[in-house]
Parts: C-alpha cells; sequence; structure tokens
C-alpha cells in the first residue's frame, strides 16, 4: 500500500507541530554578554554591534535589574580598559577596585541571584592586545597563567560565581582551581573556553572593548578552525584539571564540535555566539535581505539542537522578548 509512512501528517497543524517539536528555547537558556566602561550615565552603541552598548556601572544596574524581571538568569562581563592601564603584564586586571571587581560588586549588590560569570584573560588589559605576556615577541604560557590564577581569584573576591578563562593558555584551569580552593573559594565555578578557535568572527567584539592584537594573530594559543579532534582533547584535558562547564567558540560555524562533545563529555556545555555573527545578522536584517527575529530564532534553536546547556548570545534579550 503507498505510502503508509507520510512525514507530513504531523506537520499539518500548528499546535499539532507545537506536540511534536524536539527542542524548545527558553529564558533560561541564555547568557548576557555585558561590556562595562568607567563613567556615569554611559550607554554608547558599538558602531560593529548595533542596540549593543557599552555600560557604566549606573546603567548596568538598570540593565541587569531589567534582564532578571525578564527572567534571564546569567550574565557575562567584559571590562574596557583605559589605555593608560594597560602594560604588558595586565597589572590592572589584579586591581581589587579595578572596573572588572566593581563591576561584579554592582551586579551581585543590585540583584544577589543574578548568576555572573567574570571574562578571564589579559587581552583588555595587555598593550599588546593579546591574551598572555610577551617575551621576546612571543606569548609565553607559564608567567600569563600564574596573573590569571590571581585574577580570578579577584574576581571570585569580588563575587564572581563563575569564572570564565577566555585565553586558550596550557594548564589555566588546574591553576586557577588549585588558586580558588587555596584561598576558600571551593564553590567558584569555572567556565572554560575549552575549544575556542582562532577565528576572524571576534573582529566586532576586538572593537568594541579596543583589544585587537597589536601584532600577529592569536593562532599560536587559539584553536586551528580546521581541525575536530583537538576540539575533544582541550575540552578533556579542562574537565580533569577542573572546570565545571566548557564552551565551544564561535557558534554557528563549530556546531559539529558541540555535537561531539555533547556525546562525549557530562559536564554543562556552553557556546558562544560570537560579535561577528551577531554583527552579520544585524548588517543583513539592516539590508533587508533577513528577518533578523526569525533568522536569530533559528540560529539559537541550532545551538541547542546540537547540544548547548547555556548560550551567550548578543541577541539573548531580543530571544527572550519574543519568548516570553
Ligand atoms: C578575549 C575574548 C574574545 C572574545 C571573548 N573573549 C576575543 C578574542 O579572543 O580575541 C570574543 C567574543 C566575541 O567575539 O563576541 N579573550
Amino acid at each position: 500500500m503507498y505510502p503508509i509512512r507520510r512525514k507530513r501528517r504531523l506537520r499539518k497543524s500548528a499546535a499539532l507541530r507545537d506536540l511534536v517539536q524536539e527542542t524548545h528555547l527558553h529564558p533560561h537558556d541564555f547568557i548576557v554578554p555585558l561590556f562595562v566602561v568607567e563613567g556615569k550615565s554611559i550607554r554608547e552603541e558599538i558602531p560593529s554591534m548595533p542596540n549593543i552598548y557599552r555600560m557604566s556601572l549606573d546603567e548596568i544596574q538598570k540593565e541587569v535589574g531589567l534582564l532578571w524581571k525578564m527572567g534571564l538568569k546569567g550574565v557575562l562581563v567584559f571590562a574596557k580598559v583605559e589605555d593608560r592601564l594597560k602594560d604588558n603584564a595586565g597589572t590592572e586586571a589584579l586591581n581589587p577596585d579595578g572596573l572588572m571587581q566593581r563591576a561584579i560588586q554592582t551586579i551581585k549588590a543590585t540583584i544577589p541571584e543574578m548568576v555572573v560569570f567574570s571574562d578571564v584573560a589579559l587581552d583588555p588589559y595587555s598593550s599588546f592586545g593579546h591574551d598572555g605576556i610577551i617575551e621576546n615577541n612571543a606569548i609565553v604560557n607559564d608567567a600569563t597563567i600564574d596573573v590569571l590564577a590571581q585574577m580570578a581569584l579577584s574576581h571570585a573576591q569580588a563575587g564572581a560565581d563563575v569564572v570564565a578563562p577566555s585565553d586558550m593558555m596550557d594548564g589555566r584551569v588546574l591553576h586557577i582551581r588549585k588558586a580558588l580552593e587555596n584561598s576558600g573559594f571551593s564553590d567558584t565555578c569555572i567556565m572554560s573556553y575549552a575549544a575556542k578557535y582562532a577565528s576572524s568572527f571576534y573582529g566586532p567584539f576586538r572593537d568594541a572593548l579596543d583589544s585587537a592584537p597589536g601584532f600577529g594573530d592569536k593562532k599560536t594559543y587559539q584553536m586551528n578552525p580546521a581541525n575536530r579532534k583537538e576540539a575533544m582533547d582541550e575540552v578533556l584535558l579542562d574537565i580533569e584539571e577542573g572546570a565545571d562547564l566548557v564552551m565551544v567558540k564561535p557558534g554557528l560555524a563549530y556546531l559539529d564540535i558541540l555535537r561531539d562533545l555533547h556525546d562525549a563529555t557530562n559536564v554543562p556545555l556552553a557556546v558562544y555566539q560570537v560579535s561577528g555573527e551577531y554583527a552579520m545578522l544585524r548588517a543583513a536584517a539592516e539590508k533587508g535581505w533577513l528577518d533578523y527575529e526569525t533568522v536569530m530564532m533559528e540560529q539559537l534553536l541550532a545551538f541547542k539542537r546540537a547540544g548547548a546547556s547555556i548560550i551567550a548570545s548578543y541577541s539573548a534579550k531580543d530571544a527572550v522578548t519574543l519568548l516570553i
């Protein structure tokens, strides 16, 4: 008899489609990247990231209040560091009264339940725009992870719930874990950017923080986009070293990696839909070539379908507005 199975039957009505839908987005899926600057009443739009702002702490306070009301549970904090404070060793990163530390304190004081993820890397603090300390034109690993461990500890002391090393130095997760344990911060989580690729999608982010590398590129520490098995190795190492959550970054171009890691590990996976992905979508929408909202939701759904538990996205607020 022809045909017994007709796949279209279950697509007949919206209600039926809803009932058989395999993956659903929810406000709890997202964390929201926030760019913090010094000053008062500052809310400056980043040119290559329409509708995304660098905010001073008073504006950050309002923003996290709004995000919490919308049902968002986490923010991922980045500080834009003044040029005069940058040096090779990232000294300002350890300032207990630095912008990042004050931002963490401010957010926790405003909404204590909001989960604060803090970016741990030297590039916004480095006069060279690199994620590590430079010696003889090379990024030195072991001196860098000493600083990263102190930096993570200082974020934990400021109140960060999750420290998020995004630098891709070797051994930094273990170093950070030890520093946290030794100082009584055994409950502070580590989310490592474990499979972070040397991607050209980070351009707008580097505009936002004025953190583009002053020389060379990041290929001696971030991963080669051609490699898949290496991602598994990186992630398993970070889990062994004490990472509670691991991240894949960028997002859309690396869904195969996300799915591999989902199948091979038992820790929650995060994915970062990065600045360039957001910029592409906004630019196409501005030209009228794509519909921002539906393409955004399709992409975000793809992350969840591929295996992400947490999606860091500049579209998080827009997505949640559509979901609630
Ligand atoms: C820096 C860092 C980068 C991003 C997050 N942390 C940029 C880089 O590695 O050069 C990129 C995020 C984005 O593009 O949205 N350690």
